[in-house]
């Protein structure tokens, strides 16, 4: 569907690493088999096999982490994905990643987020625009791409947010909330809580997750990817800004979610390849989206799952039975949970209404 790539969207949940481009993961992957680090034809296979459970997709994630050794490699994967979705008409993306320490190469979680700002002054196809610091259309000082050259070119808005991973400790979770309240002015808005969901209890990660909002910090968690109701119950109790997935939820946990109100990021393909959902027809996009509740088509890890954005908006259309001008307002409408600040919500409705009217949306 044309009109699913041309029309503007709003990508709310991307973790950067699982929106690798596979041309990239199988550089990466061969170079390593050059130096000897890796086996490269075990990783290929895995790199190639596109229908993968959550367990092998967690695999693949060990060896995405495996492969990002450097700064240099994490300002690439940036700048690639921030291209991609900005090729696809994506005109606000909130990225989130995982700060990582790898002492071998001097890698700090701080070095880390500063090589991802890296990457999105790097990029050079669209006009960035990262820091919350910038207001209405001035431009950030420290933007080094074409932004600052006055030229009028394709727009997109990107905000950070850090994510805990479930395998971390209350103090590595912590760091991660202190290291995101300093990187505000690099447009840093919020922490996510990600990772594999057996793993990890919620009691580990409240305090920081507390703490983050307690701070002014925007918070997003990963809920219900599995049936775990009492932990279900009890992020909903702490009322976060956003969730993604919602898969797993029972009765009363589902009239929990919808008095609430809480947005939430639908990711159709990944719960679909990931058997979070056993088919899309089954799908509670269509139950949310019926009883007009709060919810963003996201695409997850659209290199892991083979996806884009365009895609996804173009499933729920074709699935849900959901026409043209309905889809669009549903991308317009994720300009009231994005992270970000009122000025660019305010520029946000301008570029969805001028596209409308240039689009017959
Ligand atoms: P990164 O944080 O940029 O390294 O992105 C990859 C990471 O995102 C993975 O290692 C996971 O921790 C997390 N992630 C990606 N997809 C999912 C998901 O479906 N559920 C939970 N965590 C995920
Ligand atoms: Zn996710």
């Amino acid at each position: 569907m044309e009109w699913c790539f041309a029309m503007p969207k709003i990508e709310l949940h991307a973790h950067l690493n699982g929106s690798i481009r596979d041309s990239t993961l199988l550089g990466l992957a061969k170079a390593l088999g050059e130096k000897g680090k890796i086996v490269f034809s075990e990783f290929e296979h895995v790199i190639l096999n596109h229908d993968r459970s959550l367990r092998e997709v967690f695999k693949l994630f060990d060896l995405i982490h495996m492969v990002t050794t450097d700064h240099e490699i994490v300002t690439r994967i940036t700048k690639e994905v921030v291209e991609d979705f900005a090729a696809e008409n994506v005109v606000y993306l909130e990225l989130r990643t995982t700060p990582k320490r790898n002492d071998l190469v001097g890698m700090s979680k701080r070095s880390y987020v500063e090589a991802v700002v890296n990457g999105l002054r790097d990029v050079s196809t669209v006009e960035v625009n990262f820091s919350s610091c910038t207001t209405g259309g001035s431009l950030n000082p420290v933007c080094r791409n074409n932004a600052c050259t006055g030229t009028a070119k394709k727009k997109i808005y990107v905000r950070l947010l850090l994510s805990i991973d479930r395998r971390e400790t209350t103090e590595a979770a912590i760091e991660t909330v202190k290291l995101a309240l300093e990187m505000r002015h690099l447009g840093v808005m919020g922490v996510d809580l990600s990772g594999n969901p057996i793993i990890g209890e919620w009691v580990t990660f409240l305090p920081a997750l507390k703490f983050a909002q307690e701070q002014g910090l925007s918070v997003t968690l990963h809920c219900g990817e599995v049936p775990n109701m009492e932990e279900i119950r009890r992020m909903l109790e702490f009322l976060p800004q956003r969730i993604g997935h919602a898969c797993f939820l029972g009765e009363e946990e589902w009239k929990k979610l919808k008095s609430s109100k809480i947005p939430v990021e639908i990711c159709l393909t990944s719960n679909v390849q990931t058997n979070t959902i056993s088919s899309l027809d089954v799908h509670h996009f269509e139950d949310l989206y019926k009883s007009k509740h709060p919810i963003v088509l996201c695409t997850d890890d659209a290199g892991v799952f083979s996806t884009s954005l365009s895609k996804e908006y173009s499933i729920a259309s074709s699935t849900f039975g959901i026409g043209k001008k309905e889809m669009f307002h549903l991308a317009r409408n994720a300009i009231d949970f994005i992270f970000a600040g009122d000025g660019v919500k305010e520029e946000l409705k301008h570029i969805f209404d001028s596209a409308a009217l240039k689009l017959d949306l």
